[in-house]
């Protein structure tokens, strides 16, 4: 029989499934606010301001967008990295979480992202101006683009299945 769509409580085993599929409480978080939700909004930002910077040091031929690009993308990245950190022991640690499919989707799109961030750093630190063009700035709107996916798929976790929310209060 076909299940309707988002239906995963169904492949559970009954008698743990009520537990199981209705923890997805945060545990990472500060006063009930979730630190993954905080720390994402950085490297997407910072994706996007690296992809900017390359633009304009293509249009300028001004050296000072180059090293901007390589500083955006270097705090991208790394803080993506502490924001990937945050959300794998989230992943781990709540049973509602680690349950659903979707989680491990963005989990996957997650490490894809922040290989790529990882890449286009590495990649300026051999030169930051010889870098832009043509590589580094086609690598920024490879990130751009999957920092969107990632981020829009990220954010279906939380409001389509309210995952890592702080939980009913009244
Ligand atoms: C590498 C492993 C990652 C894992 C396992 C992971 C896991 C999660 C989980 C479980 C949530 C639900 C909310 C929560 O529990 O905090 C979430 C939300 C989210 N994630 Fe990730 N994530 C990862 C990396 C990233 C990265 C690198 C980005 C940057 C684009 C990102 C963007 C988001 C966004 C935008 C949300 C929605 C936040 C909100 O609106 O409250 N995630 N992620």
């Amino acid at each position: 029989m076909n299940k309707p769509d988002g239906d995963f409580k169904s492949d559970l085993d009954p008698l743990h499934a009520e537990h199981v599929f209705n923890n997805t409480e945060t545990r990472i978080a500060v006063a009930g606010h979730p630190i993954h939700a905080m720390l994402v909004a950085f490297p997407i930002a910072l994706a996007v301001c690296t992809f900017g910077a390359d633009i304009l040091y293509w249009w300028t031929g001004d050296a000072f967008w180059a090293r901007a690009a390589l500083w955006a993308i270097g705090a991208g990245f790394y803080i993506g990295l502490l924001a990937g950190i945050t959300g794998t022991i989230e992943l781990l640690l709540v049973p509602g979480i680690r349950t659903r499919p979707p989680s491990w989707t963005h989990f996957v799109l997650a490490v894809v992202l922040l290989s790529m961030l990882g890449a286009n750093y590495g990649f300026r630190l051999t030169g930051f101006e010889q870098a832009v063009l043509p590589f580094g700035i086609l690598l920024s709107a490879l990130c751009v683009a999957f920092t969107g996916m990632t981020g829009w798929h990220g954010g279906k976790l939380v409001f389509d299945y309210q995952l890592g929310t702080a939980g009913k209060k009244s």
